[in-house]
Parts: structure tokens; C-alpha cells; sequence
């Protein structure tokens, strides 16, 4: 018995991969917001999309047994409307899984990672950003608990989100407490995708910051400034820049607050340690009492990091 177990466990995880490219390869390929709009035959979904039939027909059945589309007796297909809201017209996980596709494509590198030890890009950004931005907010947007949620940033504060990406800690923080004040400090190239994803939310008590945060001036004093899933990006020497200069640009008895995956918790989490080294110079998944050790050398007291769920943890620290 147990030996069929592990059959089934590898044969799943090696065959799993057909399934991920099905869904990228339609989501890329537009499928799901053509089909939502006129459900059709699969002739004429692939006379819209300019596809193949043959094609078009086998990734309706593959999609329609993974229950992401639905077939009538008139062989006309369609979206279910939760597979809708997910990846059709408006939908809110298609750029997240874009952002797989991109990934998809550099785990191909993965041995060669492996033997040098070396990211496969030169530069992390060396991807589509738009996607991997927006996704990473898409992400956020259907994940619980929100930070605002488990750490308090009520009342009038200053809030630095440094690393922000599209901003959206802030946002939803700040749709929580209108007297939040917030700066979103990112790369020019994510810096501009945070300015119309704030603009979408008609916040006007957030503004965004384009510069490296290891390089640049840091904008001002803050009451609480968040590095919310960019220490696995650096290795201790970044980690300890970007530590310093928190420490710097903090009131008196401000708070640091990092989020990070803890190390060893979960398969998700050494699969993105792998992402690290496929993407970064030397990033990794920090274990929380390495950054507690790293907070407490720099300066900082009453360090504590708490675990939010399986694989994640929150860690603040107060100047
Ligand atoms: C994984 S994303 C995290 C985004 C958001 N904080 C979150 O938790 O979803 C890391 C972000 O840090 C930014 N970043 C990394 N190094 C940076 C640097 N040196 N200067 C400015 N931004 C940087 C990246 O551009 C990216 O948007």
C-alpha cells in the first residue's frame, strides 16, 4: 500500500505540470474572456481566438475535466461564472497565473541553477513586470488575514512600504483606516504600476516613491515602515542594508514589520526558495529567527516574529 502511495505521489507531482501549462496556455491565449462573452462551439472559439480546431478542442477537454469550463448537449461551451471572476473579463487571478507561466519557463533553467549556483537572469526584472506587479496584487486581494488585520496600524501614521510593488498592503490597509498616510518606495518600473493600481482604489492618502531602496534616499520619518516579501530577495548583506536604513528612517519607537515565508514550514515554501535562486543573486527563504537576530543587532528591541498561517510569518520590531 505504501508503495502505491508514493507511485501516485511522483506521478502526480511529475505530471502536474500539463496541467499548469493548460491553464497558462489559456489564459495567454485569451480563452477564458472570449469564451465568457459568447459561449460557442469549439469550431467557432477557434475561428475567434485563430486557432487551430484541433487544437481549440483539446484544451476545451482538458479545461472542461478540470471543471473550468462546461459543455451543453448542443456542444456549446462556457465558463462557469466563479471560473468567470477567477480568469474571465475582469478576472482576478489571470495576471497571478500569467506570473506561473513566466516562472513555468524559468524552473526549465532549475538543473542549471542547481550546478552553478547562479540565477538564470541577470536581473530579477528580467520578466514580464506588469504581470508579476499586478499579481502579485491579485494575490494579496484573496489572501486572509490582511496585515491590517493581525498588526495594528490604526490611528494617524506615517506608513513607508518599502518594496511595496503595486502598493497593495497599503491600499487595503488605508481603505481600513482613512487616517493612514502612506509612501510606496519600488523600482521605477513597478513604481509606475503602483501609481494607477492606487488610482484605481481612489486613494489619495498614498503616494509612490520610484528609486532602489539599497541606493536612493529614503523619503522621511515614519511611524511604521513594512517590508513586506522582499528579504528573500537579498542575501545578509542587502538584509542588512535594508535593516539599517529602516532603523534610519524610523520615529522613535517605530515599528519595523517584515512578512516573510518561513524557512522549512512547507513544500510551497522551499519550492519559492528554488524561485530565489532561479531569479536572484543570492535571495533565499529566511528562517524568522535569523532576521529576529539580524533586527536585534541593528538596533532594534522587543523583536518578535509570529507565525500567521503554516508557511508565514510576521515580524515586528520596535526602534
Ligand atoms: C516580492 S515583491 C513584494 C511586493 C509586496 N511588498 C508584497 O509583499 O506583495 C518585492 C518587491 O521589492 C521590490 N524591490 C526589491 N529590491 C528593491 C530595491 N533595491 N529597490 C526598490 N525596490 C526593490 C521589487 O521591485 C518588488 O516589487
Amino acid at each position: 500500500v505504501e508503495l502505491a502511495l508514493v507511485r501516485d505521489q511522483i506521478t502526480d507531482a511529475v505530471e502536474g505540470f500539463q496541467s499548469s501549462k493548460l491553464i497558462v496556455a489559456a489564459v495567454r491565449m485569451n480563452l477564458f474572456p472570449t469564451l465568457e462573452e459568447v459561449p460557442s462551439t469549439s469550431s467557432s472559439l477557434a475561428y475567434r481566438l485563430g486557432l487551430s480546431e484541433r487544437g481549440t478542442l483539446g484544451l476545451l477537454e482538458g479545461l472542461m475535466q478540470m471543471g473550468l469550463v462546461t459543455r451543453n448537449g448542443d456542444g456549446i461551451y462556457a465558463v462557469p461564472a466563479e471560473v468567470a471572476m477567477c480568469l474571465g473579463r475582469g478576472g482576478h487571478l489571470s495576471q497571478w497565473v500569467k506570473h506561473q507561466g513566466t516562472l513555468y519557463d524559468l524552473w526549465e533553467g532549475l538543473e542549471q541553477s542547481a550546478r552553478s549556483g547562479r540565477p538564470l537572469l541577470a536581473n530579477t526584472h528580467d520578466i514580464d513586470v506588469p504581470a508579476y506587479a499586478w499579481g502579485l496584487l491579485e494575490d494579496y486581494a484573496s489572501s486572509s488575514p490582511k496585515l491590517h488585520e493581525v498588526v495594528d496600524l490604526s490611528g494617524e501614521i506615517r506608513v513607508l512600504d518599502a518594496g511595496g510593488g503595486t502598493g497593495h498592503y497599503l491600499i487595503y490597509a488605508a481603505l481600513a483606516n482613512p487616517s493612514l498616510v502612506g509612501v510606496i518606495f519600488d523600482k521605477p518600473e513597478v513604481a509606475k504600476i503602483a501609481v494607477e493600481a492606487i488610482k484605481s482604489f481612489g486613494l489619495d492618502s498614498l503616494g509612490v516613491v520610484a528609486g532602489d531602496l539599497l541606493v536612493d534616499p529614503w523619503p522621511g520619518l515614519f511611524d511604521v515602515i513594512l517590508l513586506a516579501n522582499i528579504l528573500h530577495g537579498k542575501g545578509e548583506a542587502g538584509v542588512r542594508v535594508l535593516m539599517d536604513r529602516a532603523f534610519g528612517a524610523l520615529r522613535e519607537k517605530g515599528r519595523l514589520i517584515i512578512v516573510e515565508w518561513q524557512q522549512g514550514s512547507s513544500l510551497r515554501s522551499a519550492l519559492f526558495n528554488l524561485t530565489m535562486l532561479l531569479c536572484t543573486e543570492d535571495g533565499r527563504v529566511w528562517p524568522a529567527n535569523s532576521l529576529e537576530a539580524l533586527a536585534i543587532i541593528t538596533g532594534f528591541q522587543k523583536v518578535e516574529a509570529t507565525m500567521v498561517n503554516e508557511d508565514r510569518y510576521i515580524l515586528v520590531a520596535t526602534k
